[in-house]
């Protein structure tokens, strides 16, 4: 039911920890699991996000997504790692059980939240970035991809 690399991820997570002082920390949970997740990003004066660490009080799958998408941001601009949706993860990750596709949203919206905390601190507007919702829960369903996971 969890492909190779999602057990990979789960057993052997990449960045896991925290950083002394990130540029920016996000912060997100879902109501319904309990599941919470923190993401810090380390960017550079370039907007280059040179480092990234996370801790998840969560379920395997929210685990492996965290894992994989501070795999994906790292080394990447403030813009380019906003692009990289929950959707891109998932296929990095080679899917996921429908009932767990809220996991990996947890992992964009961490990452959003933390540009989100990075631009406030900053003073500056990151194009595409909305507020940081505190339960994700609420928009889990439109997110949900047509073809299975
Ligand atoms: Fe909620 Fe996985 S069950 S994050």
């Amino acid at each position: 039911m969890y492909s190779d690399k999602v057990i990979d991820h789960f057993e052997n997570p990449r960045n896991v920890g925290q950083l002394e002082n990130p540029s920016g920390v996000g912060t997100v949970g879902n109501a319904k699991c309990g599941d919470i997740m923190r993401i810090y990003l380390d960017i550079d004066d370039d907007g280059i996000i040179q480092d990234v660490k996370f801790k998840t009080f969560g379920c395997g799958a929210a685990v492996a997504s965290s894992s994989m998408a501070t795999e994906m941001v790292k080394g990447k601009t403030v813009d380019e790692a906003l692009k990289i949706t929950n959707r891109a993860v998932m296929e990095a990750l080679h899917g996921l059980p429908p009932e767990k596709i809220h996991c990996s949203l947890l992992a964009e919206e961490a990452i959003h939240a933390a540009l989100w905390d990075y631009a406030q601190k900053e003073g500056i507007e990151i194009e595409g970035l909305e507020k940081p919702k505190t339960d994700i829960g609420e928009h889990e369903h439109e997110e949900a991809p047509e073809e299975d996971y």
